[in-house]
């Protein structure tokens, strides 16, 4: 039975049965045998997405509503019926490639005038009604705050024939308040690995940040949905959860006369998930550095299934660029930070985001962002070029420094920070990691590929049988990447080193 006959089967018992259109007909190929029915919404969808993982969350939770509603994947953008492109706006870059893409979709539309095409994410929160100006081929425009209605709008497109909008995201503090914030944000069931979201927004407004108007007003999830959410997760096979937020370890923070201090709540999250039964590992990211109190690093050190694994953005070295910045903390207490962190959890490993070319930064103060670097030997960075985004404080300074410099800049931290991950890894050649095995690896099919709770990729030798399950692998190779390693024969279905942590607890 073709697609379209099962649609139509579907469309049979639906109370909102409508003609079907010419275009469905002729797909097909039976136009004359079908020409009272109609398609009320598509039933195909691709879904393109850009940014970070709170994106790539996103995209799963809307990919769970489509498939709810009947839809299938479709294998690619040209054989869809609705394309959804899911967009970042943190560095002019992948705007940009999302403008690119919205062009080639408005050729594919010029042939098939019933595809519908949605923008959601950053950009769409960003933009706003001012993106369909730019790029009339979108029928259907979501805000970050509205990923639970897109497939609801996504039919009305198509059954209305209207474009749809919703851009309503808190701005203020009240608002973030009374912001409707009930509602699961488990995406995806029945995978290894989970993203999960559990506060949004962010309210640090960093000069140079996006994030704030794209995601609005920081606000966290209930704790008892959050851990409602982990067991639902456990129950379906995931083993490995990663909680998110844009500043995770302010998790519950409250305001006090003006003063944002912290009741022991993330710490106390951590400690209620790592009771749940059939979740092996917990990961969070990213950690802002003024939020890093005590009792968190207690927990990490202390529970058994938190990984070992914290990454601790410090964006620049000196102390006027980051006073600038608005990031909350000097270059001295990060470094103390950092020293508390690799006394109390041994083998911590640590990762950090850098940006070089801040409105302003000289010479000298780069140098400090390059000692920062050789000093405190981080195991990887993301490192990037400072990109002016519209409406940040940052981009209406005046001193912006000249392109040419500002890649020189990055290409420096990136051969720097390259050897350091390199030299760190060559160094764990010999050791034994444990490796949550995800299955063959795609690039290298006849490796075994999973992660170490440092977040290590590692490739190794073993059997397909593994996957799903804790291997210990001798590494044999370290690289920028990651370790090459041999499967040790020692298996398990949970992990052996919470189990080391806890028995040492
Ligand atoms: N909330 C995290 C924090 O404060 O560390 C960062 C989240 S942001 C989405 C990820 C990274 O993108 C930042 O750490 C920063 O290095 C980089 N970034 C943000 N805005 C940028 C800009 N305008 N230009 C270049 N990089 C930027
Ligand atoms: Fe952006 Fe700063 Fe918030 Fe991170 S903490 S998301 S860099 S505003
Ligand atoms: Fe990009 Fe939005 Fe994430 S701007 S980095 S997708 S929060």
């Amino acid at each position: 039975m073709t697609q379209l006959k099962e649609n139509l089967i579907q469309i049979d018992f639906s109370p909102s049965v409508r003609e079907l259109t010419r275009l469905d007909l002729e797909a097909d190929g039976e136009a004359g045998a079908f020409a009272l029915a109609d398609a009320p919404r598509p039933q195909s969808y691709h879904i393109i997405t850009y940014g970070c993982q709170f994106n790539v969350s996103d995209s799963e939770r809307i990919e769970a509503q489509l498939k709810e509603q009947g839809m299938s994947a479709a294998s690619d953008e040209a054989s869809a019926e609705l394309v959804l492109i899911n967009t970042c706006s943190v560095r002019a870059n992948p705007e940009n490639k999302v403008l690119s893409k919205l062009g080639e979709l408005r050729l594919l539309k010029q042939d098939r005038p019933d595809l519908v095409v949605g923008v959601c994410g950053c950009m769409a929160q960003r933009e706003g009604e001012a993106l369909l100006k730019q790029a009339p081929v979108i029928d259907l425009l979501v805000g970050t705050a509205n990923v639970p209605r897109v497939s609801e709008l996504a039919q009305k497109v198509r059954a209305t024939r209207s474009r749809q909008v919703a851009l309503e995201i808190p701005t203020t503090r009240t608002e973030a308040l009374a912001f409707e914030r009930g509602g699961t944000r488990v995406g995806t069931m029945g995978k290894l690995k989970s993203f999960l979201p559990i506060i949004e927004g962010c309210d640090k407004f960093c000069a140079f940040c996006i994030v704030p108007k794209t995601r609005g007003r920081e606000r966290s999830r209930p704790m008892e949905e959050i851990v409602r959410d982990v067991e639902r997760l456990a129950a379906n096979g995931c083993k490995e959860v990663t909680l998110l937020g844009q500043t995770v370890n302010a998790y519950g923070m409250i305001e006090d006369g003006g003063h944002r201090k912290s009741a022991p709540h993330f710490a106390y999250l951590l400690e209620r998930l790592n009771n749940v039964e059939g979740i092996e590992r917990i990961r969070f990211t990213s950690s802002h550095p003024a939020d890093f109190r005590d009792e968190m690093i207690n927990a990490i050190a202390r529970l058994p299934k938190v990984c070992e694994w914290i990454h601790l953005p410090f964006q620049a070295g000196d102390n006027e660029v980051l006073r600038r910045m608005g990031r909350g903390y000097t270059r001295e207490a990060y470094i103390a930070l950092v020293q508390k962190i690799r006394e109390r959890i041994p083998n911590v490993v640590l990762t950090t985001d850098i940006m070089v070319g801040f409105p302003g930064e000289t010479d000298a103060q780069h140098e400090k962002t390059a000692e920062l670097v050789e000093e405190l030997r981080f195991d990887s960075a993301y490192m990037f070029a400072y990109s002016p985004r519209p409406d940040t404080p940052a981009a209406v300074l005046g001193e912006q420094v000249p392109r040419a410099v500002k890649k020189a800049r990055l290409n420096q931290i990136i051969a720097m920070q390259n050897a350091i991950t390199c030299e760190i890894n060559a160094a764990a050649v010999g050791s034994e990691v444990e490796v949550l095995v995800e299955g063959p690896s795609q690039k290298n099919p006849k490796l075994m590929t999973g992660l170490t709770r440092g977040n290590k990729t590692v490739n190794f030798t073993g059997p397909e049988a593994l996957r799903g399950q804790f291997a210990r692998v001798s590494v044999t190779e370290g690289h920028l990447w990651g370790f090459m390693g041999e499967w040790t024969g020692r298996v398990s279905l949970s992990s052996f080193e919470a189990e080391r942590k806890g028995a040492a607890a």
